[in-house]
This record gives C-alpha cells, sequence and structure tokens, in this order.
C-alpha cells in the first residue's frame, strides 16, 4: 500500500515526511484542539456540526480559528479525495504552535494544522450483533469535558482500564451520576424511553450522539435529555455507546456481569437501522 498522504501546515506530503518541530506546544502540553470526522462513501457525515464543535473548542482554549468553515471543507475534501479507501476516518488537530516553553500563551505563533484520513474502522457485525462489553469506573477527568482537547490523559487512563478488562469502554460516573465513556457517549432506555445526560462541561457533545437523538426522534421514539443516576444507568433496560468511529453500540456485558439480558434490545435495533439509513445522505 503507498504512503498515506497527509495535510500540515499548508502542505499535503506523505505521513513520514511530516515532522513537528519538538517545542510545538501540542507535543510539551497537549496544547490543542480535534476533531474526527467520519466520512461514509467519500461524504463526510456531518461536516457542518463538526465544525461548529471545533470553533467551541477553540474557543474554549482561546485559539484563534486557522480556517474558514468553507476552507476546512475545501482541505479535507481535497485530502480525502487523495486516499484510495471510500470510507474515511479523518482526524484533524490545532495547535497553539512552536515557542519556547512557558505555560502562558505566546505571542504571534503560528498554530499548527495536521489533518489525516485513516481507513475508518466501522463496527464489526459481531459487535452490533452481540453487543459490546464495558467496565465502569469514577470519572477523575478535569472539567471541561465539553471540549475536544488533545490533553487526553485522563481519557487515555481510562480507556487502558478497559483493554485491560478486555472490554471496550470504560463507562464512568461522577457524584453518582452518568458522565460518558473514555472515547464514547452513553445513553441508556428506561421504560421504552431514551434517556442520556444532557449536553454540559462534564461530557464531550457528541456528534453521534446529537444524530442519534435527532434520529430517534424523527421516528418517534421518546428521548429525554437528563441527568441519570447511576443506578437508574446500571439497571436501564438497554445501555448504548455513541461515537464516530464506533456509531451506535449497544453494551450488553457490564463489569464482566451479563446485561439487559446480554443481547441488544429492541429500541437499539431500531435506531440502529434508523442510524443506517441516515448514513449515506451525510447525516
Ligand atoms: N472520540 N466522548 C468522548 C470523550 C470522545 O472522545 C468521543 C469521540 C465522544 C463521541 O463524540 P462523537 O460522536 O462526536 O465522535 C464522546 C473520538 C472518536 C476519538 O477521540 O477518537
Amino acid at each position: 500500500m503507498p504512503e498515506p498522504i497527509v495535510y500540515l501546515n499548508g502542505e499535503f506530503l506523505p505521513l513520514s515526511e511530516a515532522k513537528v518541530p519538538v517545542l510545538d506546544r501540542g507535543f510539551i502540553f497537549g496544547d490543542g484542539v480535534y476533531e474526527v470526522v467520519p466520512v461514509y462513501g467519500r461524504k463526510p457525515f456531518r461536516m457542518p456540526h463538526h465544525l461548529a464543535r471545533l470553533q467551541h473548542s477553540l474557543d474554549g482554549i482561546g485559539l484563534a480559528n486557522p480556517h474558514t468553515d468553507a476552507e476546512w471543507s475545501r482541505l479535507i475534501d481535497a485530502l480525502c479525495a487523495r486516499q484510495a479507501f471510500d470510507d474515511q476516518s479523518v482526524y484533524l488537530q490545532v495547535t497553539r504552535g512552536v515557542a519556547r516553553r512557558d505555560h502562558a500563551f505566546p505571542k504571534d505563533v503560528r498554530p499548527t494544522v495536521f489533518v489525516m484520513a485513516n481507513p475508518l474502522p466501522v463496527p464489526t457485525r459481531e459487535q452490533v450483533e452481540r453487543g459490546v462489553a464495558v467496565i465502569t469506573a469514577e470519572d477523575n477527568r478535569w472539567r471541561r469535558c465539553d471540549l475536544k482537547t488533545t490533553s487526553l490523559i485522563g481519557n487515555v487512563l481510562m480507556r487502558q482500564l478497559a483493554a485491560d478488562a478486555g472490554a471496550i469502554e470504560t463507562v464512568m460516573f461522577r457524584d453518582g451520576y452518568l458522565t460518558e465513556a473514555s472515547a464514547s457517549n452513553v445513553l441508556v432506555v428506561l421504560d421504552g424511553t431514551i434517556v442520556a445526560p444532557p449536553k454540559d462541561n462534564l461530557i464531550l457533545p457528541g456528534i453521534t450522539y446529537d444524530a442519534a437523538v435527532e434520529f430517534a426522534r424523527e421516528a418517534g421514539m421518546p428521548v429525554d435529555l437528563r441527568p441519570v443516576r447511576k443506578e437508574e444507568a446500571l439497571g436501564a433496560d438497554e445501555m448504548w455507546l455513541s461515537s464516530s468511529t464506533k456509531e451506535v453500540l449497544a453494551v450488553t456485558t457490564v463489569d464482566g456481569r451479563p446485561f439487559g439480558g446480554g443481547t441488544p434490545g429492541p429500541v437499539f435495533r431500531r435506531l440502529w437501522q434508523a442510524f443506517q439509513a441516515h448514513k449515506p445522505r451525510g447525516g
């Protein structure tokens, strides 16, 4: 396979030639933000939503957006067109740039912009049909989880807990309430209603979460966005994970024990169908 082409600071170049100086604040401080955009059949899924969230993250860290939405779209389309595969996962990252190490923001520094497109790791048939395993933990991350920053050590440690336990995700609770998982949002079903934590500073405002909620409402399925107590979540009829690379997956094992009867539930199956129908339309 030929080397993938990536984008770095105005240039398209082979991955091995894309280099960033060690004083980049992304490397030194994790001082940057990112997005992951799924692309189905070369059509980005909900691009305007991802660009709006990127702006929210940039505003949250006080960094000017280096591109207009139209420029981002053109850049991403151009990068996707250079890849050999149709379904892609576009990763884009903006850091505060290269400067002498000092915590305070440097002046007059150009941000670093990096974009790559990898084959989209879609969920396997087995994951969709059998569901997936998660473990649970107390959420110990900072309180600006609404910002998609590259400072991901809290999420990395949570995800590793899951990996060590042979599970796909760690579902987190803060002060007795459900927040999210290490790289996914979490939704549950209680008495036929889809219930999920509201989008506040304690969770990432997931694009897939929004899509799931909209598709569900469109299909006449009841949705309630409100704080979810830990006992409610752990006693729910169904639990789902949502993310750009997982789409929507049912949780059928929690902390090593069968959950929700051990198979994906009927509400999940309905929502999953609706999700598949929307994919080719770009969301
Ligand atoms: N992660 N919550 C967290 C902490 C996440 O990292 C993600 C996505 C989500 C779901 O957001 P979305 O539906 O917009 O993908 C929720 C991406 C995929 C990642 O970091 O690779």
